[in-house]
């Protein structure tokens, strides 16, 4: 362990903690009056607007997160990850995500190799092989066209493909290419899933990628085993060679699988599973489903943003102001959560995918010294689109806890509608709720103004809005690929940013381990329970009694059958 120092023993970290007293003595509605404040907090890149004017700051505070920056190291930390050192110390690696999506001719060295040509290797191997499924050329073990795929795999190996395939599934151009085609996500182990899943689809035109970076993940290879029983139990053994691929980085294991090791498709240790979706984990399936164009451009767009970050200052660099407004409201403000409230339904699942992103990046309890941190680190994120999030959990935004919001909101909508005799379009009435939303709880309504509009006495202070709630606006041109992968990138790279400034490692994910090993541990009891009869023991009372009732009230599926979904 290094006797490296805490950011929280720093000059600027101190003098923020102080800064907090002078925040407090605002309120938004005072801060939002100064215009040049507003302005200078309005920040454009490639068409993507940030206002953060709605930010419980100042512009001296913006000054002193500039600050904490410079002690954090954080532009030689941004250096050193775009130079592939081995910033992910716990586990010896490099990050290099942004590589999946660099330009052929970009340089970026991994262990003293450049590692560009071998993502363009596989880029180009998913591209023929996506290009001869979609033309028909490779046909299923009857020698019909696969047009659906099943793409199986957990955490990162789904969440990041998940999101990018609901947020391109109504975008016009993307649609058009995937006519015809399914893609579905296995990822849960539950069977239900494997049964809603493969309800409907004919093994003869299914396609299964199985995903998995390590290919040891119990979920992702029991629900892969189950799948290969679907298919071979319907077309016989030797269909599986035709059904099903992998994307992986253990090429050992996919073989021993029994994929043939020319459909698999690699990916490197220097990706981390939550930073995969640019990968062939995200680019096979996408691929399939609207064609290696559609999904060149996604990638072309979070390649913008790579650029971005590395080599525009620090005051119009979107991630970074994102980082350290973020580091300002989770530790300086002591706002626990982060709410993910994009204007769009085709954004439906990039709260899910974020809280991977972020809560496994930046969840954490020590330094990356191993030093504990006497400061909490990380957000709970959590989100759903506008507008069903205000029918929902706004009410606790408004008039409960205050929880930094991120709003996100399109220009263009993917499927514009007009009804002649409307007042406005569907987007408009969709983007007046985007508008108004961050100036209700900024502004809030005072006993004042309620008193004015003649409201009841008794009920003036349940119809107060105290205000003074931070949010930020990010408006983007539209959400066609580019764009998307550009909204990818912005917080991928927020999040890193965040953790430089803690002084964490956003890129191991210890703390995932422990339930896995005790998982394995019931596992191996109820296999000896259902099997040999043998009492439940090792546990504790809890457990026990939980285990002893579950293993009684039912006696489980004898054990040399297999049995699948019925749906
Ligand atoms: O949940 C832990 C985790 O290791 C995630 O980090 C990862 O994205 C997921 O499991 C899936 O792992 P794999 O791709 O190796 O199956």
């Amino acid at each position: 362990m290094a006797s490296a120092s805490l950011i929280s023993d720093t000059e600027p970290w101190k003098d923020l903690k102080e800064h907090v007293n002078e925040i407090n003595k605002t309120h938004l509605r005072d801060l939002l009056n100064d215009v040049e404040r507003s302005q200078s907090m309005m920040v454009e890149n490639d068409g993507i607007i940030l206002d953060y004017s709605r930010q419980r700051a100042r512009l001296d505070t913006i000054d002193k997160l500039f600050k904490l920056a410079e002690a954090a190291q954080l532009r030689q930390k941004i250096d050193r990850m775009y130079n592939g050192e081995h910033i992910n110390s716990t586990e010896n690696r490099s990050v290099l995500h942004i590589a999946l999506r660099a330009p052929r001719d970009k340089i970026f060295y991994s262990d003293g190799k450049n590692v560009v040509p071998d993502v363009w290797n596989v880029l180009d191997k998913i591209k023929d092989f996506s290009e001869r499924v979609r033309n028909g050329s490779w046909v299923g073990a009857t020698g019909k066209a696969l047009k659906d795929v099943v793409a199986i795999g957990i955490g990162g190996s789904f969440l990041g493909p998940l999101f990018v395939h609901t947020a391109l599934q109504t975008d016009p151009e993307a649609a058009e290419c995937a006519k015809g085609r399914q893609l579905q996500f296995l990822a849960n182990v539950d069977p239900v899933d494997v049964a809603r899943n493969i309800k409907g689809l004919n093994p003869e035109t299914t396609l299964v990628v199985v995903v998995s970076k390590t290919f040891t993940t119990a979920e992702t290879m029991l629900n892969a085993r189950t799948m290969r029983e679907w298919i071979s139990s319907a077309l016989g053994p030797q269909a599986v060679a035709k059904h099903m691929v992998a994307v992986s980085t253990n090429l050992v294991l996919v073989e021993k699988f029994g994929i043939d090791p020319a459909n698999a498709f690699a990916f490197w240790d220097w990706v981390g599973g939550r930073y995969s979706v640019c990968s062939a984990v995200g680019v096979l399936p996408l691929s399939l489903q609207y064609g290696f164009p559609t999904v060149e451009k996604f990638l072309n767009g979070a390649s913008n943003i790579d650029t971005h970050f590395h080599s525009t200052p620090f005051e119009k660099n979107l991630p970074v102001l994102l980082g350290l407004l973020s580091v300002w409201n989770a530790t300086f403000l002591g706002y626990p959560a982060r709410a993910i409230l994009p204007y769009s339904q085709s954004l439906e699942k990039f709260a899910p995918h974020i809280q991977q992103v972020s809560m496994e990046s930046n969840g954490k309890g020590v330094s990356i010294d191993g030093i504990p941190l006497p400061f909490e680190t990380g957000e709970i994120d959590f989100g759903e689109p506008g507008t069903n999030g205000q029918h929902s959990f706004y009410q606790l935004i408004h008039q409960g806890r205050v929880i930094p919001c991120d709003f996100i909101g399109a220009i263009r909508s993917q499927q514009p509608v007009y009804l002649k005799g409307e007042v406005v379009s569907n987007h408009d009435e969709l983007m007046s709720n985007f508008f108004a939303q961050p100036d209700a709880l900024a502004y809030g309504k005072t006993p004042e103004q309620l008193l004015l509009e003649n409201v009841a006495a008794h009920l003036i202070p349940h119809k107060t809005f105290s205000g003074n709630r931070p949010s930020l606006s990010l408006l983007l041109p539209s959400l066609n690929a580019y764009n998307i992968g550009q909204l990818l990138a912005i917080y991928e790279h927020r999040i890193a940013v965040e953790g430089f400034i803690w002084g964490i490692n956003s890129f191991d994910q210890w703390g995932v381990e422990l339930g896995k090993v005790l998982a394995s541990q019931v596992r191996k009891q109820l296999h000896v329970s259902r099997t040999k009869g043998e009492p439940v023991q090792g546990f504790n009372v809890s457990t026990t009694t939980l285990l002893t009732k579950y293993l009684e009230a039912e006696p489980g599926i004898p054990f040399d059958t297999t049995v699948l979904p019925k749906v």
